[in-house]
C-alpha cells in the first residue's frame, strides 16, 4: 500500500540535494501517487489533486486573463456557479450560462474573447447530458479550451479526454472517494504545456490535498468500478419504480428513451449512473421538505457520489447560491428533489421511498 506520507518537508544533503520532494505543497510522493492514479483512470497524461473540487476549478479559471470570456451550462453545481459569478466576475473575466445540450446556443455566445467552455454532463441536478464530442469540435473550430466536469459520470462511465476535452476535472469527493469520508478535487491533461501551467498554479495558490486524503482517494478509486456498476443498477430500479409511482410528476434520468438527450448519453457514457432528480405531482416547496425529511435509508445532506444514499433538496441546499428565477429557468424548482443512489439491498431503498410518499 501506499504509505501516507505525513510531512511537510524533506531532508536535503546539500541545499537543492533533495529525492525530488522539497516541500508538500509543491509535492508529496503520497498525492503523487493519486495524481497518477487520477490520470490513468481518465486515459490522461497529467494529474493533479487539490484540496477540493472548488479548488480544481478555480485552477482552472486562473489560466485565463482579464476580459476573457466562459461558456457554461445554466444548471451548473451551485458552488461553480458562486465561483464564476462571485469571485472571478470581479477580476473580469465574464461568464454566460446556456443550456449546453443545444450545441448551437452555445456557439451563438463564442466571439473573439471567448477562451473557455466549461461543461458539466450530466448536469447537477437536471440531469441534463451535454455533447462532449460536439463541444470538442466546436472548441477545436474556436481554438477554445474545452473542461468537462466528470464528478456526475467519473471515469467508469465516461472518458472525456479520449472524446477531445483538453481537461477533465472531479470534485473527488464523490464517486472516486466514495465513501463521504474526505474532500478532495482533480484534474486530468495531455498537453504538457498546459499541465506545466496548472501545476505551477497548483503549487503558486497552494489548494492542495493533505497525504491522508490522497491515501483514501486512491483507496476509493480501487473499487470505483464495482460501486458504479452497482449505482447504476440500483439507479435505474429507482428511477423505474418513481416513473411508475402516481404520485411523481416527473422523473429525471437519462437512462429513459423519452430522456431529450438519450441518445447522446447512450453514445457516450456506458451507462446511466447512479444520479437522478424528480418532482411530486402538486408539489411545493414544503412537500419537498417533508418528503426529504421523512427518509429513513436515505441520508438527508449535501453531496453524492457515496456508498450511502443521500437525497437532497437542491432548491435549499445545494443550489441556494443561485437566484429563485435563475434556478427556475433550468428547472430547479421549488419541488425538485435530487437522490444519490447508493449500494445498499435496492428493495430497502424503493421501500424508504415509498413509505415517505404515502
Ligand atoms: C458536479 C460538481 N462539481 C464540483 C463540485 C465541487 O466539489 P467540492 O465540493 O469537492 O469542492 C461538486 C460538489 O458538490 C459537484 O457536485
Amino acid at each position: 500500500m501506499p504509505p501516507i506520507y505525513q510531512t511537510s518537508t524533506y531532508a536535503q544533503t546539500t541545499p537543492g540535494g533533495h529525492q525530488g520532494y522539497e516541500y508538500s505543497r509543491s509535492g508529496n510522493p503520497t498525492r503523487t501517487a493519486l495524481e497518477r492514479s487520477l490520470a490513468s483512470i481518465e486515459n490522461g497524461q497529467f494529474g493533479l489533486a487539490f484540496a477540493s473540487g472548488l479548488a480544481a476549478i478555480d485552477a482552472v479559471i486562473k489560466l485565463l486573463d482579464p476580459g476573457d470570456e466562459v461558456i457554461s451550462t445554466n444548471d451548473l453545481y451551485g458552488g461553480s456557479y458562486r465561483l464564476f459569478r462571485q469571485v472571478f466576475e470581479k477580476y473580469s473575466i465574464k461568464f454566460h450560462f446556456v443550456g449546453m445540450q443545444d450545441i448551437s446556443a452555445i456557439a451563438s455566445k463564442i466571439n473573439q474573447n471567448t477562451k473557455l467552455l466549461w461543461v458539466e454532463t450530466p448536469t447537477n441536478p437536471m440531469m441534463n447530458v451535454i455533447d462532449i464530442e460536439a463541444a470538442s469540435q466546436l472548441a477545436k473550430k474556436h481554438k477554445l479550451l474545452l473542461a468537462v466536469d466528470n464528478t456526475f459520470a467519473t471515469p467508469y462511465l465516461q472518458r472525456p479526454l479520449d472524446m477531445g476535452a483538453d481537461i477533465v476535472m472531479h470534485s473527488a469527493t464523490k464517486y472516486l472517494g466514495g465513501h463521504s469520508d474526505l474532500v478532495v478535487g482533480a484534474l486530468v491533461v495531455n498537453d504538457e504545456k498546459l499541465a506545466e501551467k496548472l501545476y505551477f498554479l497548483q503549487n503558486a495558490s497552494g489548494g492542495v490535498c493533505g497525504p491522508m486524503d490522497s491515501f483514501l482517494t486512491l483507496r476509493g478509486i480501487k473499487t470505483l468500478h464495482v460501486r458504479m456498476q452497482r449505482h447504476c443498477e440500483n439507479c435505474r430500479a429507482i428511477a423505474e419504480y418513481l416513473n411508475s409511482h402516481p404520485k411523481i410528476e416527473k422523473v429525471f434520468w437519462p437512462g429513459f428513451e423519452d430522456h431529450p438527450n438519450h441518445n447522446v448519453a447512450q453514445r457516450q457514457m456506458k451507462d446511466f449512473g447512479g444520479m437522478l432528480s424528480f418532482t411530486p405531482k402538486g408539489g411545493s416547496y414544503e412537500d419537498a421538505v417533508k418528503f426529504v425529511e421523512s427518509l429513513q435509508v436515505f441520508t438527508l445532506a449535501e453531496s453524492l457520489g457515496g456508498v450511502e444514499s443521500l437525497a437532497g433538496h437542491p432548491a435549499s441546499m445545494t443550489h441556494a447560491s443561485i437566484p429563485k428565477e435563475e434556478r427556475e429557468k433550468s428547472g430547479v424548482v421549488d419541488s425538485l428533489i435530487r437522490l444519490s443512489v447508493g449500494i445498499e439491498d435496492v428493495d430497502d431503498l424503493i421501500a424508504d421511498l415509498d413509505q415517505a410518499l404515502s
